[in-house]
């Protein structure tokens, strides 16, 4: 029921002064056994009262130590700035190095996570008249992975806990000209692989998984990208492990693993042959360097953000509304690019999820909201629809179904709901940053009730 303004009003002025300034709406129950906090009854830092944490540095992204900079003048001097100039090369060798993360005996690097997951696409021989379904709540390079290759992504909706595909829908989205799944795991937390593989199975599907964002996270006791039939990951700048732009394919399947070479080398083998279709995608030497200086500490940096990433869910699980994204069961290692919480504004006395996060910053905490629009808000999707090759390959009937499902309202929810700690860096900071970051959420939520006065 909706307040009427005079309740409201006297709700406000009881509240303000009265012995405590925490304000609890009286729809919503008071969180239960939080600690209480210095700062939990101040006033917030948007109107005037002192921020928990001003001034507020997180380490620096990308890392940067003396090592990756050795790395890149050693490159700089050797003049081999190109892969293909020596087996000993820095792409050469991470591919190698890369591997070893994974158990198997090489990778394939290319220019960037697009360009990985298309050579996979390519690769398998997935292309005109061909689907792909994949989640809606993903970087574009995931679909233009697709599209690029001439073949039709289909968005099947999410799961709102998990913000991850909603294997439900995506059973659902398969035709007969359905080949192949990219299931993304987003945030670089593993999605739903469990039901996702049994999905495909039963209807005998590649999946791709698209591994962008999850770079040594453990799914059931296997490391994400080698359950599927290839995984593809990126190194772009933002990631946990990068390079300015880079990619990476692996796979048990050594046979793939040759084709995926041979694609991403210009359509040319290991041979020497020119065999077949393919771009240049080929990971250049500097970018090589700054992975092979980067490695030392990755192990190190992953665990500290797990440990955070624990410690964060630990100690604000307990305020409603504020609810952190689901792991599946299985998940004893995340990747943590993103720590992400879903915001139900009706626990924050229906405050506007910008407003939420505008006080936040206030107290020295950004955190964001990530992705605007799911993809199949995007005028791709009408693009395609005006390109002669989609209707000659698809049909009239097909992309008129195309157009009928981009109603994907999980996903629509999801894009209102979140919000999210770039968490590269910050996650690799100390239980100290943390604190700060608990202490700000906790007093903004004591202090609910003024958010709709700023
Ligand atoms: C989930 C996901 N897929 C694909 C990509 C594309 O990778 P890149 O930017 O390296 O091409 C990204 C990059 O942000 C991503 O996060």
């Amino acid at each position: 029921m909706k307040p009427s303004n005079y309740s409201r009003r006297k709700f406000i002025a009881t509240t303000a002064t009265g012995s405590a300034a925490v304000a609890v709406s009286a729809s919503v129950p008071a969180f239960g056994n939080i600690t209480p906090v210095r700062n939990e009854s101040e006033k917030l830092a948007i109107l005037g009262g002192t921020p928990v944490a001003p001034e507020k540095k997180w380490p620096e992204w990308p890392y940067v130590d003396e090592r990756v900079v050795e790395e890149v003048v050693k490159t700089t001097r050797s003049g081999i700035w190109c892969r293909i100039q020596s087996p000993n090369g820095t792409v050469p060798t991470f591919e190698k190095e890369f591997a070893k993360l994974f158990g198997i005996k090489t990778s394939v690097s290319t220019g960037s996570g697009t360009q990985a997951l298309n050579t996979v696409v390519e690769a398998l021989g997935l292309g005109p008249g061909d689907e792909i379904i994949t989640s809606p709540y993903t970087d574009p390079g995931t679909i233009q992975s697709i599209l690029v290759s001439r073949a039709l992504p289909v968005m099947a909706d999410l799961d709102p806990e998990s913000f991850q595909l909603d294997p439900d829908d995506v059973e659902r989205k398969i035709t007969k000209n359905t080949r192949a799944l990219m299931p993304v795991h987003m945030m670089g937390q593993p999605c739903n692989l469990q039901r996702i593989m049994e999905i495909a199975k039963k209807h005998n599907l590649f999946v791709i998984e698209d591994s962008c964002q999850a770079i040594m996270a453990v799914y059931q006791g296997k490391k994400v990208g080698l359950i599927g039939d290839a995984g593809c990951f990126s190194f772009q700048t933002s990631k946990v492990f990068c390079c300015g732009e880079g990619g990476a394919i692996v796979s048990n399947n050594e046979e793939l693993m040759d084709k995926c070479y041979t694609v991403m080398n210009h359509g040319t083998a290991k041979s020497g042959r020119t065999t077949t279709i393919g771009s240049k995608y080929r990971m250049n030497e500097f970018e090589g360097a700054v992975l092979l200086g980067q490695m030392p500490g990755l192990r190190e940096r992953h665990e500290t953000r797990n440990r955070n990433a624990k410690y964060l869910t630990e100690q604000l699980k307990d305020i409603p509304g504020f609810r952190p994204q689901k792991l599946y069961e299985g998940t004893t290692e995340g990747s943590y690019y993103i720590y992400a919480w879903a915001y139900k504004k009706e626990h924050w006395n229906n405050a506007p999820r910008e407003k939420f996060l505008k006080a936040l910053a206030a107290e020295g905490i950004s955190l964001s909201p990530y992705i605007a629009n799911g993809l199949h808000r995007e005028p791709w999707t009408e693009h395609i629809l005006t390109l002669p090759e989609y209707k000659t390959m698809f049909g009239a009937a097909r992309l008129k179904k195309f157009k009928d499902e981009l109603n994907l309202p999980v996903c629509d929810q999801v894009c209102q709901e979140l919000a999210m700690l770039w968490a590269s860096g910050p996650l690799t900071a100390t239980t100290s940053d943390m604190d700060d970051l608990i202490k700000a959420v906790r007093k903004v939520y004591a202090n609910r009730d003024k958010l709709a006065s700023i």
